[in-house]
């Protein structure tokens, strides 16, 4: 049988990672997908690819011309970004071509409308590289644990991210220092604020849910809050509690709706998901039949993300002769089954709290904080007080509550930041227990 042609639009890190595997492992990847996968044309920027193998490629700068080639059999996407790559996407569907993409951006902003196309043409769109880099994610949610209710999804699925608050805690270092050590070794994204903000981490987390729920793609409903407001002082103090503050994408469902959020979190020290480091990315899923299950690897990478661009390939290839209603839903759940089930504005959400505030060292004023939590019905875990540093009169308290739902917390903390022996803004980090009962 004649390869399966393909169209490559961006010979950049991962898209040069694409061809190498896809050439070195040639025999093993045809006796998998049932015929061989050779990329016939490609469009890049770059004029030269030193360390890529080109064989059998002929490259120009047109991604479009590339698109409408007829002879092409599936496009992969590895442009990034929302424009061009959406209008090249649409497009190659039109063309009547498969699509694989590693665009966590497009496919989280403009999935609705890509699948929707993709339906109406009857051609797949995957993609397994645009969550996690080379953790099979997206396969493990989609089909491996198709038999349970999915009850949550809590991931770290920002390396540059995961990589700060590490170097944060094990070796002191300070945030923006870590940044440009990430940004040199290329895992951070072109605008970094995309990684520290949360951005990147609400893009993946926006396919986890709508594929673990059957939910639209939603990004617009993400609560998104990043790291840059972090500090050392908090990693330690998390830690002298028993905890790891983690950069968490969060997904669940609750009786009032889905929890879609994005945010530094602490999460008990024994969980091995507290202690997934450096640039690597885990994902753990709790299932009502299988329990919690844990994904972990490489969440960035040439070779690690064009793992999962070159899995995709033999999925489609193999399936390329399937009747279009037999085939694997793009988001897990048939188009016309999918839920209207409500995202939860943040303020609805229950969690537990880490709280840090910078408060006078005289008699009353921990009653008077206590107090207001009181009143609210907020109840406290824990409490440290650490020493006042030299002659200061302050000295920070650390809090740790109970859930609660998080207006209430906001209105404690509007009150608590209005006592006259409360310094500054009171620092919250929510917190999670992602134990198997939760
Ligand atoms: N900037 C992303 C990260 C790359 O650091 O995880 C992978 O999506």
């Amino acid at each position: 049988m004649n390869p399966v042609k393909v169209g490559l639009l961006g010979l950049g890190t991962v898209g040069g990672g694409t061809a190498n595997v896809l050439a070195r492992n040639q025999e093993e990847i045809a006796r998998r997908a049932g015929r061989g996968i050779q990329i016939t044309h490609a469009a890049a920027r770059e004029t030269s690819f030193p360390d890529v193998n080109t064989e059998g490629m002929t490259i120009g700068t047109d991604p479009f011309a590339v698109v409408d080639r007829p002879e092409i059999d599936i496009v992969v996407e590895l442009i990034g970004g929302y424009e061009p790559a959406r209008e090249l996407v649409l497009r190659a569907i039109d063309n009547g071509k498969h699509v694989v993409t590693a665009n966590k951006a497009l496919i989280a902003m403009h999935g609705n409308e890509i699948f929707a196309a993709a339906q109406r043409k009857g051609v797949m769109v995957a993609f397994e590289a645009a969550v996690a880099g080379g953790i099979p994610i997206i396969k493990a949610l989609r089909e491996g644990l198709a038999a349970n209710r999915i009850e949550w999804v809590a991931g770290i699925i920002n390396g540059t991210g995961n990589f700060i608050l590490t170097e944060m805690r094990d070796k002191g270092r300070d945030f923006a220092e870590v940044l440009a050590e990430a940004q040199a070794l290329g895992y951070a994204e072109a605008d970094p604020t995309f990684d520290v903000e949360g951005i990147d981490a609400a893009h993946k987390l926006t396919i986890i849910a709508a594929i673990a729920f059957g939910i639209p793609l939603q990004f617009d409903k993400v609560y998104t809050e990043g790291i840059s407001h972090v500090t050392r002082a908090d990693v330690d103090y998390a830690e002298q509690l028993g905890y790891r503050i983690k950069h968490l994408g969060l997904t669940r469902r609750t009786a009032r709706g889905i929890e879609l959020r994005v945010h530094p979190t602490l999460i008990p020290h024994r969980r091995l998901i507290a202690n997934v480091d450096g640039v690597m990315n885990a994902v753990l899923v709790k299932g009502d039949a299988v329990g919690p299950t844990l994904y972990y690897g490489a969440g960035a990478g040439r070779e690690p993300t064009a793992s999962a661009v070159v899995a995709d390939l033999v999925d489609v290839t193999r399936t390329l002769t399937t009747d279009p209603e037999n085939r694997v839903p793009h988001l897990a759940f048939q188009p016309d089954a999918l839920s209207d089930i409500p995202v939860l504005p943040m303020e609805e959400v229950e969690t537990a709290y880490y709280l840090r505030m910078q408060v006078e060292d005289r008699p009353g004023v921990l009653a008077d904080i206590t107090r207001i939590l009181g009143d609210q019905g907020i109840s406290i875990e824990a409490v440290l007080q650490k020493e006042p540093v030299g002659s200061a009169s302050d000295v920070s308290v650390i809090m740790l509550t109970h859930r609660v739902v998080e207006r209430r917390m906001n209105q404690a903390i509007e009150r608590i930041e209005a006592l006259p022996t409360v310094e500054g803004r009171v620092t919250r980090i929510r917190m999670e227990p992602l134990d198997k009962d939760d």
